[in-house]
């Protein structure tokens, strides 16, 4: 069985993290993201996965290789420009192996899901299905594809990013599509599935089928998300099969040094080569490679990105700090707000962004209250 991953964005919800890498391979209890999702395809039985690349898609190969590691074949198709979650989907059938009537899993490249593909696999087979979408429940669907369903479990609409959502009910982001299906898809063009091709399918009265499994479920496309996702990973609560160690408080890399009066709790992360200094607290945030986290310094549902410095006393909270910045002594990041790559603040700075979108220039003193 083949399944494609569209593994193209830009992931700016996630700046600076993936200023200098794509969102699916951030570490997610260690591990790139992509991976827990490769996995999980291998142990439903997929075969081949096309991972549809286009931003700085020259670093998926070195890291994940040609797929035997986890039991597949991994193939490259890469866009030279986006063309869209659909137009990522076009470009890449040439490649499939699927006859016109076999299923093709697509995933979302930042889902992290429980969910019972298999059952999904075989609601579509049953159905005889067009296309079979994943939907779980929501508190708020604003942020995603609203799908309404009837009676019989058919989607009777999809209403992507609705300011005023008609239920709670939300695309997942894991597709089962008919083969003869993708390839109706216009080729050479950007196309959105949420925005174009779900919706033609509906006014063509095509059978698009509804499999909601409410498990655990969660985008890690933010960074308070991804945080919360390899903290679930490491603590066991988010089943992964790729992650293959006993539910724990933190996992720490072999070649990280941890002070023992240092505190690691809530699903914590530190990466390899990374030090973390006498005193320290870390509540569900990760420290990635080669990062310093000072004495005495505290991060709650922090990330600290590659080799950047925390010093001592520095207190994070839902802060991103990027690649090799360097946070001063006793400094108070708070409130969202994120930290540039290579950008030093001073000593003593107390910087926060309610709505988490400002991001702190080099040599700026960022948004100081
Ligand atoms: N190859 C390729 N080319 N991939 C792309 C492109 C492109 O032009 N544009 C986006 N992608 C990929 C992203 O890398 C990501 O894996 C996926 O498409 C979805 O993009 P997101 O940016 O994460 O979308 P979203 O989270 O706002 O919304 C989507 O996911 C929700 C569930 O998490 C939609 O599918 C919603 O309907 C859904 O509810
Ligand atoms: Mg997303």
């Amino acid at each position: 069985m083949d399944a494609i991953i569209v593994a193209g964005g830009a992931g700016t919800r996630l700046l600076p993290l993936t200023a200098n890498r794509p969102k699916p391979l951030l570490p997610v209890a260690g591990i790139p993201f992509v991976v827990h999702q490769l996995v999980k395809l291998a142990d439903a039985g997929v075969g081949r996965v096309l991972l549809a690349t286009g931003y700085r898609a020259e670093q998926f190969e070195p890291q994940l290789g040609d797929g035997s590691r986890f039991g597949l074949e991994l193939i490259y198709v890469t866009e030279s420009q986006p063309l869209g979650t659909a137009g990522a989907l076009r470009h890449a059938t040439p490649q499939l192996s699927a006859r016109a009537d076999e299923p093709v899993v697509i995933l979302n490249s930042d889902v992290l899901s429980g969910h019972d593909l298999l059952g999904q696999l075989e609601r579509h087979r049953v159905s005889g299905a067009d296309v079979t979408l994943h939907l779980v429940e929501v508190a708020d669907a604003r942020a995603f594809g609203c799908v309404p369903t009837n009676a019989r479990g058919h989607v009777t609409a999809f209403l992507e990013k609705a300011p005023q959502p008609v239920c709670s009910q939300i695309n997942a982001g894991c597709y089962v599509f008919t083969r003869s299906v993708l390839d109706e898809i216009p080729a050479g063009r950007a196309v959105s599935v949420e925005r174009e091709t779900f919706p033609a399918l509906l006014a063509q009265g095509r059978t698009v089928v509804g499999f909601v499994d409410c498990s655990y479920w969660l985008d890690v496309g933010t960074p308070a998300a991804l945080c919360q996702g390899s903290a679930d990973v490491v603590r066991g609560v988010a089943p992964s099969p790729a992650y293959a160690r006993p539910p724990a408080e933190s996992l720490v890399d072999g070649t990280a040094s941890v002070a023992p009066t240092a505190t690691l709790r809530g699903g914590s992360t530190v990466g390899p080569q990374a030090t973390v200094e006498k005193g320290v607290v870390l509540d569900r945030s990760l420290v990635a490679e080669g990062a310093w986290i000072s004495a005495d310094a505290t991060a709650i549902d922090s990330i600290v990105g590659p080799g950047a410095r925390i010093g001592r006393g520095t207190v994070l909270r839902n802060a991103v700090v990027g690649d090799d910045a360097q946070v001063g002594v006793a400094c108070e990041l708070l409130s969202g707000v994120r930290i540039s790559n290579g950008a030093v603040i001073e000593d003593g700075a107390v910087r926060f962004s309610p709505g988490g979108v400002l991001t702190s220039q080099p040599g700026e003193p960022g948004d100081a209250p």
